[in-house]
Order: structure tokens, then C-alpha cells, then sequence
């Protein structure tokens, strides 16, 4: 069996994009038959099992006899489930620098799905406690904290530009990717309506535009190595611009926040699912958004 944790706000979402559903508990999914394509997962139990117990001795003992390292979920019987890991060995806090080498030792999971039933997965997709990656956050320079979903991005799933690569940025305003990427290393055209901060404005190798993102030709820009996006606009909007600069052939990276106003809007996200490499995540710093990346081969 497979389990697929969300928070309880995208809980809607993820049973809406999950087959085989078995059952729900709080805020887990647990399904039956191979591994899916979960948007909105943010930690999967990719071996679970369920594990009956009398005591919660027994119950440390049995999670002791499946893995080392154990977190938990727990959605009721908070108190029984704090005893049982309470008996387990004490998982340091993993807070990382952004670009800092992901933790090597898995993490297993396990909830109790009644007072005397585990739910247990010694093998996660995560190795962050139930996939919530925390950094230590830099709160200094960058002028917002969407600079989060870029370190989470680059830091946990690989996904990064390389230094003295022309990047452009839409809907850069306040300055927080547009910092990231200078940091990078990176040659940034900066693209908002409105004005960049004041001090990120000032870094080097950032050339900042003030326009509206929907009236920038690819050729007015010419050759790019990689399109980010966080334009607070409709996803179709979004897929329409991604789809002319992916025809220009100017660009073959992407990296854009399709964030929903109101509902979730499917239908556009089936869209972005569609087109060739590219892969959606809600990310743990993502808000009622996604964030899709697009690679020239498939990463
Ligand atoms: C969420 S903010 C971006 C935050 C930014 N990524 C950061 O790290 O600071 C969204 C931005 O999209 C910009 N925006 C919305 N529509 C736009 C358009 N048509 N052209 C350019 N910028 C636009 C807004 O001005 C706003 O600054």
C-alpha cells in the first residue's frame, strides 16, 4: 500500500487526483496499487503497512524491528502516539542551507490509525520529517519570502540554473528570485510592472524592465537559458506564455508558480501536466500554487 500526505488544506485536491483509494485518515491518503503522479502530496509512504498492537511497547518495538529513524503523523490519539515515539531515537531537527547536501540516513513514518492500529512505512520519498523541509532562512536581504520556493526547488529537487547563465524572471517584484538567481551567479533580466527593491535593484548582473510580462517578445530578449516565472496572473495566461516562448525555441528551462485564484483550476493544470517534461509539485512553500518546471530532457 501507498500512503500520500497532504496538509488539510489541499486535502480536496489530492483525493481528487488519487485512483485506488482505500481510505482517509486526517490528512492521509492510503491507496492501493502502484505509485502515482501526486501534485499535491507532500510526503508519500511508499511501503505501508498496517501493524495491530496491544501495547505501546509492543508498538515501539514493532517500528524499532522495521526501520531506524521514525517520525509521525498524528491526526488523533495525539497523546498515545507521543508515547510510542517517545521510545524511539530522537530524530535531530534537518534544517537546511540552501544548497546543502540532503540528509542521507531515510526517515520512516507511521500513524495510528485507532489506539491500536499503526500504520507504519519504513521508506519514504522524503528525507525531510513527513517531506516539510525547513532552511535556515535568511532574513535580511531578500525583500519577500518567495525566495523559499526557488531554495526549496534548487535545494531538494536539483533543479537550478548554473552560474553565468542568462535567466529571465517574470513578475519579479519585490526581488526575492531575482536575488536567488543573482546569487546564483546568474546574467538575470528582471521583468515587473512594478519596481524591484531598492537593493536588489542595485546588485550586479541584474538588468531590470519595467513592463507588463504579456508584452515582452521572445525576440526582444533574445537567447535564454532559463524562464522563471511567479506573475501573479490566470494559469491559462501563464500556459499561454510559456507555450510562445517554448515556440520560439529562445528558451528550453521553465520554472513558473501557476497559482489559482479562488478554486483550483484542473483543467489548466492537466495542460501544464501535458506538455512534454514537464513536472508539477506543490511544494512545502507554495501557497494555493503550484510550481511546474520544465526541462529540456526529461529531469
Ligand atoms: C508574487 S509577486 C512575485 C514575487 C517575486 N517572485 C519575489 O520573489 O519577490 C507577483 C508579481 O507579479 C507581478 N505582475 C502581475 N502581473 C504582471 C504582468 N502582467 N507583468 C509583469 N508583472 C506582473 C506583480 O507586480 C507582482 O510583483
Amino acid at each position: 500500500m501507498i500512503a500520500y500526505l497532504t496538509v488539510e488544506k489541499f486535502l480536496p485536491e489530492l483525493l481528487k487526483e488519487l485512483k485506488n483509494v482505500r481510505s482517509v485518515h486526517g490528512n492521509l491518503v492510503l491507496t492501493d496499487g502502484p505509485i502515482q503522479n501526486a501534485v499535491w502530496a507532500h510526503n508519500i509512504w511508499l511501503n505501508a503497512e498496517i501493524i495491530p498492537f496491544e501495547s505501546i511497547t509492543q508498538a515501539a518495538k514493532a517500528l524499532k524491528g522495521l526501520g531506524k529513524l521514525w517520525t509521525h503523523y498524528s491526526f488523533e490519539n495525539h497523546r498515545r502516539a507521543e508515547l510510542i515515539q517517545d521510545q524511539l531515537p530522537k530524530l535531530r531537527p534537518r534544517v537546511m542551507d540552501f544548497l546543502g547536501e540532503l540528509p542521507k540516513d531515510p526517515i520512516g513514518a507511521w500513524t495510528l490509525l485507532d489506539k491500536n492500529t499503526l500504520l507504519a512505512a519504513s521508506e519514504t520519498n522524503s528525507p525531510f520529517p513527513l517531506g516539510e523541509v525547513q532552511f535556515n532562512e535568511n532574513k535580511e536581504t531578500p525583500p519577500s519570502r518567495a525566495y523559499l520556493k526557488l531554495w526549496e526547488l534548487f535545494t531538494v529537487y536539483g533543479v537550478r540554473p548554473s552560474p553565468g547563465q542568462r535567466v529571465v524572471d517574470f513578475g519579479s517584484c519585490p526581488g526575492g528570485w531575482t536575488w536567488v538567481l543573482q546569487q546564483m551567479g546568474c546574467e538575470v533580466i528582471s521583468i515587473d510592472r512594478a519596481p524591484l527593491d531598492e537593493k536588489i535593484a542595485r546588485l550586479p548582473r541584474i538588468r531590470f524592465m519595467k513592463t507588463n510580462a504579456f508584452n515582452v517578445k521572445p525576440e526582444d530578449i533574445g537567447a535564454i537559458d532559463w524562464f522563471f516565472s511567479d506573475i501573479i496572473c490566470y494559469p491559462e495566461k501563464l500556459l499561454e506564455l510559456v507555450k510562445n516562448w517554448q515556440s520560439s525555441g529562445l528558451c528550453s528551462n521553465f520554472v513558473c508558480t501557476i497559482k489559482f485564484q479562488g478554486k483550483t483550476d484542473f483543467e489548466t493544470l492537466a495542460a501544464f501536466q501535458g506538455l512534454e517534461n514537464s513536472r508539477i509539485q506543490h511544494l512545502v512553500h507554495n501557497k494555493h500554487e503550484v510550481t511546474v518546471w520544465i526541462r529540456k530532457s526529461s529531469a
